[in-house]
């Protein structure tokens, strides 16, 4: 399965994003003419999700290796990106192999080249990584279920048909009837605007309700498994992901209902040892106490908007990545 839009591409030296703050409303694509372009597209959510974050910053490099002048300029550029979201591993990952071609060369010119290959590899590896997470995760969705899934970890938020809704879109692909549950994901509205529309254009099922109605669906017996995305999995298997997520992985275990992450190994942090190491980011209040540019609460109201959670290890069922589902973590 292919979706019918790309969220990255590379034309011609140029470097060009599906803008996400744009949709369901409108498909618009838009060049990213320099590092600063990048950063503040990655910040604002214009691309989101962690392997896309990982492969958007990568091409971010190459855009500023060509415009440098010196090797300083793009270590300044790889730590600009670094500076954008702290949560998302993939970032980090792809920023480090961008530091190693600095260290093997001196030279502008096959320091040129080779960010460029690094990026197109990453982006070529996403893509392939997806469709085996897809194949890992299928035999997982019974014919017939209702899965949860929650923000966006579908194709939007990579390169390829995405983490968590790979194996949705591969059971699909075998001809299993399927119902996939989306909750809204306040603040920024990704299950709505995002999953949703992408759900759509494939012509699975797909039911929206508010974050808080959860609870209620679980009480009622109406979600059989549970699939999300991560941003970083640390070496325990604690899953930072999207906030909510641990809310749903509570009620899951409660439930007696799977509860499955789907993730790159690009995802998984070597570096740190336990979920609560993580930092979360926290957001601008205005994405709370706004929906879509209009005022929800009162002026002056205290928020607090952490857009990140952690899933402790013992709520995870397994783990479905390229490499096949892990379910116990050593
Ligand atoms: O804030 P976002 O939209 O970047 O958050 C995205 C998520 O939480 C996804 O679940 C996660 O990045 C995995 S994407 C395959």
């Amino acid at each position: 399965m292919r979706l019918a839009f790309d969220t990255v591409k590379w034309e011609d030296g140029r470097l060009i994003v599906l803008d996400q703050t744009q949709l369901p409303n409108k498909v618009v694509y838009r060049e990213l003419k320099d590092v600063n372009a990048v950063a503040t597209a990655i910040k604002q959510l214009v691309i989101r999700g962690a392997p896309l974050i990982g492969v958007v910053a990568a091409y971010g490099v190459a855009v500023a290796a060509y415009q440098a002048n010196t090797k300083e300029e793009i270590i300044a550029a790889i730590a600009k990106l670094r500076g954008t979201r702290p949560t998302a591993y993939n970032l980090f990952y792809a920023m480090d192999l961008m530091h190693e071609i600095l260290d093997e060369y001196d030279e502008l010119e096959p320091i040129r080249d080779e960010i460029l290959q690094c990026a197109r590899k990453l982006h070529e590896e996403d893509r392939q990584i997806c469709d085996m997470i897809g194949e890992h995760g299928e035999p997982l969705i019974p014919d017939g279920a209702r899965v949860l899934t929650h923000c966006n970890a579908g194709a939007l938020a990579t390169t390829g048909i995405g983490t968590a809704l790979a194996p949705i879109y591969k059971s699909w692909e075998k001809g299993k009837s399927l119902h996939v549950y989306v909750g809204e994901t306040r603040p920024a509205l990704q299950g709505a605007r995002l999953t949703c529309w992408e759900l759509m254009q494939t012509g699975i099922p797909v039911t929206l309700v508010v974050d808080n109605v959860r609870g209620y669906m679980f009480e009622k017996d109406m979600i059989d498994l549970v699939i999300i995305g991560a941003d970083r999995i640390t070496k325990n298997g604690d899953v930072v992901n999207k906030i909510g997520s641990y809310e749903i992985a509570v009620l899951a275990k409660y439930h007696n209902i799977p509860f499955y992450v789907a993730a790159p190994y690009t995802t998984f942090d070597p570096n740190i040892e336990k979920g609560t190491d993580v930092t979360i980011e926290e957001r601008d209040p205005h994405e709370v106490t706004e929906i879509a540019g209009v005022k929800i609460a009162p002026d002056g109201i205290k928020v607090f908007n952490p857009v990140f959670d952690m899933v402790p290890h013992e709520l995870i069922t397994g783990y479905i990545t390229e490499k096949g589902v892990i379910t116990k973590f050593t």
